[in-house]
């Protein structure tokens, strides 16, 4: 220590926050003038920021994370007991939280078998491309390395995460980008690409990849991967129709389907995993933040037996496992906290609480876009909803950014906190965002929609 005294005063803790911290999807310059927003406290649904204000979060920690709410203190107690037990081993030993949690987690996903700790959702992504990799090196020679992405969605940060993320903003800059990733078409209606609706129009959208497919030579495919429900990139839900498709598709070229649950994965729908809703039997799955609701950072790769059996037929070959590594996969909080996070959402019966107040905030939204013409589009499944904002409902153009944005400033003016899709599409940064957390009450979607209402009121007039 250098002698400093750091005594929690706030307002030292502003200063050197503007002084030293580096946000993450944030300009600075307003911070040479203005306060950047600490947050200092949370219970249940709501956040207190450096000057006392109360806000009730309708985006779970700002990015789909603290699925179980704030403050929750039986999670706490887990993780302190396991880190004085033991904090950390490698992965290369097992730990009795992993083994317990992985048991609990693939109760819930019948299919699957294994399961691969890391921790971010970036980094399960990461190593579920590179699996696809090594067996096309094993069984393919190499070439059935491809991995297909889809326009709109994301699969993390990393510069290979963004080789395979459909946001074109997101991506901008951080270029050359990593060979070997395809994009597929997005299967957004309300956006629609064909002259066509409802099942039939999932289907078309689902053999708009298929038309990929057979473009690159599907010998050169090995995976698929997509989110269940498009999260940043429009909280785009799929058609009917869509899924079935997909599946078939995948089964008949034998490519690999990796199923993208870090936004979905837990609960956040209504159903423990998004893919649940559309009967599909993915080949890997991956997962993080509603994993442990951010009390402990954790991210899981769960496969299927035959996809893991491909990484130890041959124990006579060197090279013949999964010769990947991740320090942090050992750290024993994140299952820890897991496993409390999962008997949470089934003693408070939170999927049932999801299913229905999903329905209701649709209900609210769906009310609101009665009443305001910027909303051209209301989407949803669970508690993860969208509204996409339009300047004019006959030809769909997009609202303004700036306008879009000032809803979402007048909401937290008003001490509700939503989101809305930032540096994802050119021209489309135009839907807002909400996923509160799955504790949430008919009350609390009331107060944030009435908020949502008024914003519009006041920003579109
Ligand atoms: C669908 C999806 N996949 C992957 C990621 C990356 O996860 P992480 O930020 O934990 O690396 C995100 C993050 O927002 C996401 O929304």
């Amino acid at each position: 220590m250098d002698g400093k005294f750091y005594d929690n005063d706030i307002s030292q803790i502003v200063e050197l926050d503007r002084a030293h911290i580096w946000h993450h999807l944030t300009q600075h310059k307003p911070f040479e003038t203005g306060e950047p927003r600490i947050i200092v406290e949370g219970k249940g649904m709501r956040v207190w920021d450096q000057k006392g204000k109360e806000h009730i979060d309708a985006v779970s920690g700002g990015v789909w994370t603290v699925n179980v709410g704030y403050g929750r203190e039986s999670i706490a107690n887990a993780v302190r007991d396991q880190l004085i037990k033991l904090n950390y081993f490698a992965g290369s030993a097992g730990s009795i939280p992993g083994a317990i949690f992985s048991d609990m987690l693939l109760e819930k996903m019948p299919g699957l078998s294994r399961v691969y700790y890391c921790n971010s959702g970036s980094e399960a992504n990461e190593k579920g491309f590179k699996m696809v990799r090594q067996i096309a090196h094993k069984r393919y020679g190499g070439k059935k390395h491809k991995i297909l992405y889809r326009d709109r969605d994301y699969h993390g940060t990393t510069i290979a995460c963004l080789s395979a993320g459909g946001q074109d903003e997101r991506n901008a800059q951080y270029g050359p980008y990593t060979p070997g990733f395809v994009r597929v078409p997005h299967c957004l209606e309300y956006r629609a690409q064909w002259d066509m609706t409802g099942e039939e129009y999932g289907k078309r959208a689902a053999d708009a990849i298929e038309d990929v497919i057979l473009a690159e030579g599907a010998d050169t495919i090995g995976a698929l991967c997509l989110e269940p429900v498009t999260a940043g990139g429009g909280v785009i839900t799929p058609p009917a129709g869509y899924w079935e498709r997909v599946q078939e598709i995948c089964k008949k070229y034998d490519i690999l389907l990796h199923i993208d649950e870090v936004v979905c994965g837990v609960g956040r729908t209504g159903t423990w995993f998004g893919y649940q809703h559309y009967g599909i039997k993915p080949d890997m799955v991956t997962m993080a933040k509603g994993v442990a609701s951010g009390y402990a950072a954790i991210a899981c790769l769960v496969t299927t037996e035959e996809v893991f059996s491909m990484f130890k037929d041959d124990a006579s070959d060197p090279m013949n496992y999964f010769r990947d590594i991740s320090t942090f996969g050992g750290c024993t909080a994140g299952p820890a906290a897991a496993i409390e996070n999962m008997r949470i959402i089934e003693d408070e019966g939170l999927l049932d609480n999801t299913m229905a107040m999903g329905a209701y905030m649709v209900e609210n939204l769906n009310a609101l876009a009665e009443k305001h013409a910027a909303i051209g589009d209301v989407r949803g499944k669970g508690l993860f909803c969208g509204a996409e904002l339009v300047a004019d409902r006959q030809t769909k153009e997009p609202a303004a950014e700036k306008m879009v944005q000032a809803v979402v400033a007048d909401c937290m003016q008003q001490g509700v906190v939503i989101g809305a899709t930032n540096r994802s599409l050119p021209g489309f940064n135009n839907t807002l965002c909400f996923s509160p957390a799955l504790i949430a009450t008919k009350d609390d979607i009331n107060e944030i929609t009435e908020a949502v209402d008024q914003a519009l009121g006041r920003v579109f007039g």
